[in-house]
């Protein structure tokens, strides 16, 4: 499940099992490992607004949890007409197990609607190689 269609797919279908009963934004998220699997997440909120957490970390866990630590390629689907990109806080978890040039699809209900890499979401990036120099 290499192709981007399918990987928009999983996004989009991880979108409709988030549970977003306070924002009522429902965001989906799928990863492909280097082993070409794909892990899927939605986001999860709480009564306890803080302490919810967005899609793309969902997914990040289900992949670690499969033991792959290295992510090639993302989506990322949003319950809003204008696509979202992932938010602060995802971006760095995504440069956790990613490179600058993985890509990252974002897209809404109709397909993805654009393609960054993510160094150009993230430039300049703190990471481990910053806790040795
Ligand atoms: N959200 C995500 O799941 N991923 C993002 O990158 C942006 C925001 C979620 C968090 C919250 O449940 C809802 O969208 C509204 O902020």
């Amino acid at each position: 499940m290499s192709d981007h269609n399918d990987l928009y797919q999983a996004a989009k279908d991880a979108k409709s099992r988030a549970h977003a009963p306070y924002s009522k934004f429902r965001v989906g998220a799928a990863l492909t490992s280097s082993s070409g699997q794909v892990f899927v997440g939605a986001n999860v909120e709480n009564a306890s607004y803080p302490e919810g957490w967005c899609a793309e970390t969902s997914a990040i866990a289900a992949m670690i949890m499969a033991g792959e630590d290295k992510i090639t390629e993302v989506c990322v689907v949003g319950s809003s007409k204008e696509a979202i990109t992932p938010c602060g806080g995802c971006r760095q978890r995504l440069a956790e197990f990613s490179e600058a040039d993985t890509l990252v699809h974002i897209g809404n209900d109709a397909g993805i609607t654009r393609t960054f890499t993510l160094g150009e979401l993230l430039p300049e990036a703190f990471d481990k190689a910053a806790l040795d120099a």
